[in-house]
């Protein structure tokens, strides 16, 4: 069997997404292991989660750093980890130009809309607000450029009559958890 590839997961709170990633993992097909947890607030709930399941974490606050410093801490903190693939799930920084391109190819987001409406923030929001019949989610490669690399899967979710933007994002959730580890399983394999 061809070795796994290794991941570190990027997050920056609840860490349900690197839950998913993380269990997925344990499958007996998976192409992947999750070497490294590293979230940029020492508080977020999803560093517990993986520490007690026995993968290494690093927390770093960003506060009172540059954003260059920061980002080669967690940078540096990933390389000494082994990972050859970086995926953010829910890290809510936005990464220097210079360490996105170092790992571009290698580096993946999810992002809670159907790229390429509503990059940015208040997605769920923006959907209702415009009338969308749905919102969703898309898993991308990371360029320079916010939330515009290329998209390698998508899922709809329906907006229900009556639907806030907290209602949505819990099942929005959802379709996450399903398709995140299977996006990045076929992207790895498929490099592979
Ligand atoms: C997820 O919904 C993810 O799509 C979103 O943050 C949430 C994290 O939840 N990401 C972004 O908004 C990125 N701009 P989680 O911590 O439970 O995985």
């Amino acid at each position: 069997m061809a070795e796994k590839a290794k991941v570190a997961i990027l997050i920056s709170g609840r860490g349900s997404n690197m839950a998913a990633l993380l269990y997925a993992s344990k499958l007996p097909d998976a192409v992947y292991e999750v070497v490294l947890v590293a979230a940029n607030d020492p508080q977020a709930e999803g560093l517990a989660l993986a520490a007690a399941e026995g993968v290494p974490t690093f927390a770093l606050s960003h506060k009172g750093m540059s954003r260059a410093d920061h980002d080669a801490a967690m940078e540096q903190a990933a390389r000494d980890a082994g990972a050859d693939t970086i995926v953010l799930a829910g890290y809510m920084r936005i990464l220097t130009d210079e360490f996105v391109k170092r790992w571009e190819g290698r580096m993946l987001n999810i992002h809670p809309s159907l790229l390429p409406k509503y990059p940015g923030l208040d997605t769920h929001q923006r959907a209702i607000d415009a009338g969308d019949s749905h919102g969703g989610v898309s898993v991308h490669l990371v360029t320079p450029e916010l939330d515009a690399g290329e998209v390698l899967g998508q899922m709809r979710v329906a907006i229900r009559e009556g639907e806030t933007a907290d209602s949505l994002a819990t099942r929005v959730r959802f379709a996450e958890h399903q398709l995140y580890p299977r996006v990045l399983s076929d992207y790895l394999g498929r490099e592979n």
